[in-house]
């Protein structure tokens, strides 16, 4: 089974990627994480994409395509994936669609998960992630035992460095202009399906397979 999660920033892609990952076997391929670990580790890659996400600005396409394109030619990748924030403009899809047909494959499913804008602010401001370990919290819907400090390693949480007032602005604005005309794409090619992104993290997960089961 290949998944996309579409959606803006906050919407819960990586949420619920991660659990339908759990739940089928499957990897989840995320751009944004495989950025962030970049960043961590200060490769080229990350120091690349760095200025791009600290400002909420989408990363240049040949950069993420490079990344992607490797991705879902491992091995791991056969039996299928769920692709957690990609693509995220037009040039991104079309080249999808292009190394999906070079392998004969295609997408089953293009998930898009609807929220207002002022939930999203609330998830985006109120989330924290370890800074050791990656483990994502939540202060008020998903938060951990002690709070600052990560439930499975121990170590402090922190913001995400593109959750400040002004990159956050630019990541709603960089999706509208350019991710929210793949709604119609995906909708012309009879892969969307709308899923509400209010309510709480099992909720949504119960819509999510209702949809995978509807075909
Ligand atoms: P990325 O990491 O993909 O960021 P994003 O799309 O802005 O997504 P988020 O991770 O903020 O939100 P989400 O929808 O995954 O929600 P989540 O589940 O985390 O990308 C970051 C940057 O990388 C981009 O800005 C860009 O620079 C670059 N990049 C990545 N992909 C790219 C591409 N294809 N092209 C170009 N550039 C690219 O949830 C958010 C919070 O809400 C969490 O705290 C969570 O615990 C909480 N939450 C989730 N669900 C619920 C719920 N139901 N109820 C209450 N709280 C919830």
């Amino acid at each position: 089974m290949r998944i996309i999660f579409l959606g803006p920033p906050g919407a819960g892609k990586g949420t619920q990627a991660k659990l339908i990952c759990k739940k089928y076997n499957l990897p989840q391929i995320s751009p944004g994480d495989i950025l962030r670990q970049a960043k961590k580790e200060n490769t080229p890659l990350g120091r690349q994409a760095q200025s791009y996400m600290d400002q909420g600005l989408l990363v240049p396409d040949d950069v993420i395509l490079g990344i992607v394109s490797e991705r879902i030619r491992r091995p791991d990748c056969e039996a299928g994936y769920v692709l957690d924030g990609f693509p995220r403009t037009i040039a991104q899809a079309n080249a999808l669609e292009d190394m999906l047909q070079e392998l004969n494959l295609g997408i089953d499913f293009v998930l898009l998960l609807e929220l207002s804008e002022a939930e999203l602010v609330k998830r985006l401001s109120g989330r924290r992630v370890c800074e050791t370990c990656g483990e994502e919290f939540h202060i008020k819907y998903k938060p951990p035992h002690t709070p600052g400090i990560c439930d499975r390693c121990g170590e402090n949480l922190i913001q995400r460095s593109d959750a400040n007032v002004e990159a956050v602005k630019k990541r709603f604005i960089e999706y509208r202009e350019k991710t929210s005309p793949l709604v119609y794409y995906y909708e012309k090619r009879n892969k969307l399906r709308h899923i509400s992104g209010d309510g709480n993290i099992q909720e949504i997960f119960t819509r999510v397979q209702q949809a995978l089961k509807a075909g």
